[in-house]
């Protein structure tokens, strides 16, 4: 089993309850690290782009083995800064795929620009490749938007296919931004969420992989310029200190006291992967047979934002789970062309999509899961399937 040191007191829990995702026993276990780093942030008083957010990027790129980390206010911010730096506006076709959360084509809308809503691949959750060619073609054929992005999704922590995805772009001129908001420490052919796309963007939300005590995100890229861009815009617009807003921009920025907490959750991250790799191989080998597990393609890695299982009568089953005390949860009930906000944005032919919402279940995983808690979500699974 992975090592990831239990806390020396957990908090009482007030009933036997599974939870989906258990922030407290992390902070338990990680408690003195993150005092103590966030008591130095309130000692020297730089709240706003303090020595903690400058270390935390170094990082994070060397982490992510990106060439810039820029880290800002919230995983939305982070594509929607990426997207003002990449020049998208009114006008702009932006390929989502149908099947995320509302903030990747939120993004989109609040640029200015369409989000074009692309059906995904039944066994990856991912933006099918072939289905975004054919919107690609249709939607240039139409001649009322220029085709200008992609932006592909990790969905649950799986790297979408970048290859597929970035012939589609090369073909047709388009730049490929990474919605990696779930995916932070997800791998494909050996490099990390973060540099499988010319421009990244993740999120910090507390119950993402890496998650801080608040909102974050960060944006990583190998493109100067780019990074330039983003730093200018996360700050008002402006270069460095100075009070000349060279470009539009907003208060986009990552404070110090979450980087303070970021910095004790990335020392012990990589075991904390592993322990969520360990509870996904104990999920898969024991309810293969019963339900559908997440299929990960050879030479990726998930980095388990969220378990998510495929099942026919799958409301059942969660309410199976509700009544047995495992907390579980849709991700996603709606694919984005049935949310109210995008009504303007809808399109017809995105039945993978709207099949998943019907059938996908995620079950607890968090690396401070127990291996007995495990077994008895297990358990629970296999009674209410009848198994
Ligand atoms: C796929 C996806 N994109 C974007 C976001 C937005 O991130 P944040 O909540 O940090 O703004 C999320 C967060 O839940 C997400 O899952």
């Amino acid at each position: 089993m992975a090592q990831v040191r239990p806390a020396t007191a957990l908090p009482a829990a007030n009933d036997d309850r599974i939870a989906l995702f258990d922030l407290q026993r992390q902070r338990a276990r990680l408690d003195g690290e993150i005092k103590t780093r966030i008591d130095t942030v309130l000692a020297h008083g730089q709240f706003i782009l303090g020595p903690e957010v400058t270390l935390l990027e170094e990082r994070l790129a060397r982490f992510a083995g990106a060439k810039n980390a820029i880290a800002v206010s919230s995983g939305r911010d982070a594509l929607m800064i990426a997207l003002m730096a990449m020049g998208v506006k009114a006008g702009d076709a932006v390929f989502v795929p149908a099947f995320t959360f509302a903030a990747t084509a939120g993004a989109v809308a609040s640029v200015g620009a369409s989000p074009v809503f692309v059906d995904v691949d039944a066994t990856s959750f991912n933006m099918d490749p072939a289905a975004l060619e054919e919107a690609v073609v249709r939607v240039a054929a139409a001649g009322k938007l220029t085709p200008r992005a992609i932006m592909p999704v990790d969905l649950y922590g799986l790297p979408a296919d970048y290859p597929a995805i970035q012939a589609v772009a090369d073909r047709h001129g388009l730049t490929v931004l990474a919605d990696a908001a779930q995916s932070f420490g997800g791998e494909l052919g050996g490099r990390r969420a973060g540099a499988l796309a010319p421009i990244s963007a993740t999120s910090f939300y507390p119950t993402k992989p890496l998650g801080c005590y608040g909102d974050g995100g960060a944006i990583l890229t190998e493109d100067e310029t780019l990074a330039e861009s983003v730093r200018m815009i996360r700050s008002h617009g402006r270069t460095g200190t100075g009070d000349e807003a060279t470009v539009l921009g907003l208060t986009g920025r990552l404070d110090t006291i979450q980087a303070a907490v970021l910095l004790a959750k990335l020392d012990v991250f990589d075991l904390e992967l592993a322990r969520r790799r360990e509870i996904a191989a104990r999920y898969d080998a024991a309810l293969k047979d019963i339900v559908t597990v997440p299929t990960i393609p050879d030479g990726s890695e998930s980095a388990y934002a969220l378990y998510t299982i495929r099942v026919d009568k799958r409301d059942a089953l969660k309410e199976a789970l509700d009544a047995a005390g495992i907390g579980c949860g849709l991700f996603y009930r709606l694919a984005l062309h049935q949310h109210p906000a995008f009504r303007e944005f809808v399109e017809d032919g995105l039945p993978v999509s709207e099949q998943l919402t019907r059938e996908v279940l995620s079950l607890p995983l968090h690396p401070d899961l127990t291996d007995p808690e495990v077994d008895r979500v297990i358990e629970a699974v296999l009674d209410a399937s009848g198994a």
